[in-house]
């Protein structure tokens, strides 16, 4: 299974494109798996260490429903709204609690896929440093990170919304590096299974 993480508080343009790459993955077949923070109550970590000595996050909020899909994923989609030329406050959020898992099992994020998409309303606004912090939670959990290499998609998916809904169904580049980004995701997963089944 697939989980897709949108970061964005509203239904707006990370979304669609979360949902654009949630279903060109279920044409191929992938099952998939969306969750959004909108609507959620999902509080900061409080470095209270609970997880460290019960394996569990003390927060009793809706985190909770993300923790089981993020476990049982092959791959992993986290996208995220660019705020302030970096992740959204609530992406974040979900990042840090993910403590919480590791400290339940820290090989709970090995060899799973991950790809990052980020949604500017300026067109230069920071979406690639969004997306590093994305691949840097990845690469720091021992999740595969993979982009859709150079020309077009060089760290993984990058759209620029104009801040509306209408302006981020326009950006054919955008949708390109996502085409890009999800064939190369698709195919580390792909080769992972054959590796897996050797
Ligand atoms: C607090 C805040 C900070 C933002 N900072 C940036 C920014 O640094 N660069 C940028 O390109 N867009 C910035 N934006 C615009 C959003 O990234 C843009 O409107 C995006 O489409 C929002 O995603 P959504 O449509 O899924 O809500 C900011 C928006 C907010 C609310």
């Amino acid at each position: 299974m697939i989980i897709g993480v949108c970061g964005s508080p509203r239904r707006k343009a990370t979304e669609h494109v979360l949902r654009a790459a949630l279903d060109m993955l279920a044409k191929q077949g992938f099952e998939t798996e969306f969750f959004t923070v909108r609507g959620k109550e999902i509080g900061f970590c409080r470095h209270c260490d609970y997880c460290l000595r019960n394996k569990t996050c003390a927060v009793d909020d809706d985190m909770h429903q993300l923790y089981p899909l993020l476990k049982d994923a092959r791959g992993i989609i986290i996208a995220t709204p660019v705020y302030n030329s970096g992740i959204s406050a609530q992406t974040k959020a979900v990042m840090d609690r993910c403590r919480a898992l590791v400290a339940a099992d820290r090989n709970c994020f090995r060899y799973k896929v991950g790809m990052g998409i980020a949604v500017g309303g300026d067109r230069v606004g920071g979406q690639e440093l969004a997306i590093q912090q994305i691949l840097t939670f990845y690469i720091l959990n021992g999740v595969i990170p993979v982009s859709g290499g150079a020309f077009g998609a060089n760290l993984g998916a990058t759209f620029w919304s104009k801040d509306t809904l209408e302006g981020v169904k326009e950006d054919e580049e955008g949708f390109r590096s996502l085409r890009k980004t999800i064939k190369k995701f698709t195919q580390s997963l792909e080769e992972l299974e054959t590796n897996r089944r050797k």
